[in-house]
């Protein structure tokens, strides 16, 4: 059946805000569903058969998303109808009964599938990506997280492009079909809501492994790249064995299918997608090898293939009851990824690591326009909040209530959270309550974490009275105001802290666990005989912003003697904040005497690991110390960096090259070898600011021997940073030796992309050009695009070149792929923290981009807000 006048085509309207508050539960459930997909790329035939049961007292009809698709017909029992309609993309089926088959039948064109959602091709590789709502725009269905299906899958496709083909769960039955095409059929036996649904198509080899389970079965493991991929899945291959042997022990959790497999495809949205049975990944977060891949690669695809494994408990087997309630899965998934990844090398510099990433994504965010809670109240697209709030803060609400709870008594909550919601779709709240219910606390106040949006401001001072012994802790906090929060309440904030005294470097207290719950306290300390020195939010307790009065020599000393390996490093770090900050607001020289002497007895400290001193000695980067500031003056902010850098490098030199020449170890990827390689680079990089003359010399030596792509790629970017000979050669070089590995490719824009030279906005304007460049690919897109966004120096110029750059990309990009485009657009909305004719300028650009006629809505929402 074709489209009649009566099922015209929607016309756009405005779009409208889906709200939290408006939930209603399904008006049917589908508790079976028989797809039958005949692939091809142009045109794919999708037939679906839905068993559709009406809940108790609805008199709705039964009403399916669709989306991008044509509907060749309908059946109800059989029986081909007339009198459904379509309301936009709603697909409308009046039915009488209580239990209805309802078959459709539809065409889509994965070729022409440019935004990667729904079934698109990838480099003749066909695959879905569904989370949120893309399974609409394979079929008409509920596409909503509380509708939960058991499905059965049957794929046909020419068997020379698509030799393999993969669905969810169990492989079935396999057979040739006439005309050189071939069959396969998969069962999933676990009900799932269609966000987890995905197939996969195409000319795929396979690294097989197996894993027994504490339980004694026997899993069957595959990872499917190309065939020339497969040397480099070892690494990805372990870490899923590691990551499932990880959850047996930590969380009980055992894996529930015969097989598991992970598809790498080169086009993909995000980092990787947790269908049941069959995790579907960006390749980037599955191939490594030394070659051409760094040591941070190489945490990354263990630490996302754990994410996407944990997801089966935390995600599949429990599920989210609906969008706003995303934190629920990723928070907490995020949190078990973290906990895996620290098990596997330094748990310190694994903290430290992803304290520095929520500085860099979620504190701007929060303080922003586009802040919000980590359960929205609500939205008009859906995928602009899969963010680092949901998932970088959630996991650190996650953390709060794992301290709160301790050890055993946060397992017997997540325990009883696993048992309570096994095959259901859960909130926050129910979430929370497993947290009450088996730690025997009351979170009431702690539930301000879910609602309450911006990043909390603790204030912390002591004062001593030494003819008393008594010291007195003042506490205070205050949230500021978020985009429609301007009232808010004071939450509850976990505080790790310990006094030292400074007289004796001795601990004066044991490690205690503060619970700030009132807009302040106070906390007297009887018999403290000499001055005290604060350490507090120790291992980075509660994500909030610490303003202390403490002395840059009191930070010194902590710097120095803190027995919490963070603590040390934060103290550092706020140490380097103050000399920077007061650097870029004076704009003349400032003191640094006391932030070299802290690095220098840090480079020296034989018990340090080197790990730990590399990530330590680190400047904070040019945006936080922006963030720090009440109107951001960028150039400054990147000359006080400059200043402090040269001064560090030039006065320690000789620690520098001490730590470059140091003891070297042969290429492996462990804890060790790797702490001593980010080590040695980060000294190159302090070398090179010596501005001696050698430094590009030395940096391309390095690159030129390197023998693993930690080494080489450390001394590109130094190299693309400055001004030397070597510098166009080393790009060349590299650009030549990796000329067919778009993974790498990447790493050559993005290299350049984030250079500290003053023409960087001129070099990516050029590389937009270059052949090898294309916003249709995701990644190559973020490694031009978005790491220009986050180039502070580059992207505020004070010309606007570096703004009318990102909008003129971002508007192109939305006609291919509006959401990859919708995520490259915060550093546009930060306008508010610049100065007024940089203000102007950034407004200019997003009244343009919200100008756009056909705009997505993707990008007109995070457009929009930013203007407010
Ligand atoms: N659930 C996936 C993960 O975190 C990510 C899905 C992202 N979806 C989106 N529309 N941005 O593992
Ligand atoms: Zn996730």
């Amino acid at each position: 059946m074709m489209l009649d006048a009566n099922h015209a085509p929607p016309v756009p309207a405005q779009p409208q805000a889906i709200r939290r508050e408006d939930y209603r539960p399904p008006a049917w459930t589908v508790p079976e569903v028989s797809l039958d997909f005949d692939l091809d790329p142009a045109t794919t035939r999708v037939r679906a058969r839905l068993e559709v049961s009406r809940r108790e007292d609805t008199v709705e009809p039964l009403r399916l998303d669709g989306a991008g698709q044509r509907l060749v017909s309908v059946l109800v029992d059989g029986v081909a109808i007339n009198d459904w309609r379509l309301d936009g993309d709603t697909l409308e089926v009046p039915l009488t009964g209580d239990t209805h088959v309802v078959e459709t039948e539809v065409e889509i064109a994965p070729d022409a599938n440019t935004q990667l959602m729904g079934l698109y091709a990838s480099n003749g590789i066909l695959c879905t990506q569904c989370e949120a709502e893309g399974f609409r725009r394979i079929t008409y269905f509920p596409d909503r997280p509380d509708v939960l299906a058991r499905y059965r899958v049957r794929m046909s496709a020419d068997k020379a492009r698509f030799p393999v083909l993969l669905a969810n769960g169990d492989p079935i039955a396999s057979g040739d079909l006439p005309d050189g095409r071939h069959w396969a059929e998969w069962h999933d036996p676990f009900p799932k809501p269609s966000y987890l649904f995905a197939l996969v198509a195409g000319d795929l080899a396979c690294n097989r492994s197996s894993f027994t389970t504490q339980s004694g079965r026997e899993v069957e493991l595959g990872i499917w790249v190309r065939e020339a991929d497969l040397p480099r899945t070892h690494h990805a291959l372990h870490a899923l064995k590691l990551s499932m042997a990880w959850d047996e022990h930590v969380y009980g959790r055992e894996y529930d299918l015969d097989v598991f497999n992970i598809v790498a495809v080169d086009d993909f949205n995000f980092g990787a997608m947790e269908n049941k049975g069959l995790n579907i990944f960006n390749s980037r977060y599955v191939l490594a090898d030394p070659d051409t891949a760094t040591d941070m690669d190489y945490d990354h695809v263990a630490g996302v293939v754990a994410h996407e494994y944990f997801h089966n408990w935390s995600g599949n087997r429990v599920t989210c009851r609906d969008w706003f309630q995303l934190s629920l899965k990723e928070g907490f998934t995020v949190f078990r990824d973290q906990g895996f990844s620290a098990d596997q090398g330094s748990a310190a510099v694994k903290r430290i690591e992803d304290v520095r990433a929520l500085r860099a994504s979620q504190f701007p965010e929060d303080a922003g326009p586009l802040a919000h809670p980590i359960r929205p109240e609500s939205y008009l697209e859906i995928s602009n909040f899969y963010t680092a709030t949901i998932y970088n803060k959630g996991a650190e609400i996650v953390r709060m209530m794992a301290t709160i709870l301790g050890p055993q008594r946060f397992r017997a909550a997540t325990d009883l959270y696993f048992d309570r919601f096994d095959g259901t779709a859960a909130t926050c709240e129910d979430f929370v309550q497993c947290m009450e219910d088996a730690g025997g606390v009351d979170l009431t106040q702690f539930r301000l974490w879910y609602s309450q949006a911006g990043t909390p401001r603790v204030s912390a001072s002591v004062t001593h009275d030494a003819g008393s012994g008594r010291a007195t802790l003042r506490l205070g906090q205050q949230v500021p105001a978020t985009p429609g929060q301007s009232d808010k309440e004071p939450m509850v904030i976990p505080l790790k802290l310990r006094l030292f005294g400074a007289a004796t470097g001795r601990p004066l207290t044991d490690e205690q666990l503060v619970m700030l719950n009132q807009a302040s306290d106070t906390i007297v300390y009887e018999g403290v005989t000499e001055r005290p020195v604060l350490s507090i939010n120790r291992g980075f307790s509660a994500p909030v912003v610490i303003e202390s009065d403490r002395t840059p020599d009191e930070l010194a000393f902590l710097s120095g003697t803190d027995d919490d390996p963070f603590a040390r490093y934060e103290a550092t770090q706020q140490l380097m904040l103050d000399t920077l900050v007061a650097g870029a607001i004076e704009g003349g020289r400032t003191n640094h005497d006391a932030v070299i002497r802290a690095v220098s007895a840090t480079l020296s400290d034989p018990s340090l690991d080197p790990a730990f001193v590399a990530e330590a000695v680190l400047l904070p980067a040019e945006g936080f110390i922006a963030d720090q500031l009440a109107v951001v003056d960028p150039e400054a902010v990147f000359a006080a960096r400059q200043a402090l850098r040269s001064d560090l490098a030039r006065q320690l030199e000789e620690q520098w090259r001490a730590a470059y020449d140091g003891p070297r170890e042969p290429y492996a990827y462990t804890p060790r070898a790797k702490g001593s390689r980010r080590l040695r680079n980060v000294a190159l990089g302090y070398l090179a600011a010596t501005n001696t003359g050698d430094a590009g010399k030395l940096a391309f030596t390095q690159f030129a021997a390197a023998d693993n792509m930690t080494d080489r790629q450390g001394a590109l970017q130094v190299l693309a940073n400055g001004d030397s000979d070597e510098r166009v050669a080393a790009l060349d070089i590299f650009y030549n030796r990796y000329a067919d590995n778009a993974l790498v490719l990447d790493k050559w824009f993005q290299t350049q992309a984030l250079a500290t030279r003053a023409d960087t906005v001129e070099i990516v304007a050029e590389l937009s050009r270059h052949p090898d460049f294309s916003l249709a690919n995701p990644n190559r897109a973020r490694s031009l695009v978005g790491a220009f966004g986050v180039n502070q120096r580059a992207l505020n110029r004070a010309d606007g070149a570096g703004y009318r750059f990102l909008a003129d990309q971002l508007i192109q990009l939305d006609k291919l792929n509006p959401q990859t485009a919708a995520k490259l657009l915060p550093p546009l909305g930060r306008w508010r923290r610049f100065d007024a004719t940089r203000a102007v300028m950034m407004r200019a650009e997003l009244e343009r981009i919200v100008a756009v006629p056909g705009l997505s809505k993707d990008l007109f929402e995070q457009a929009s807000k930013s203007l407010e």
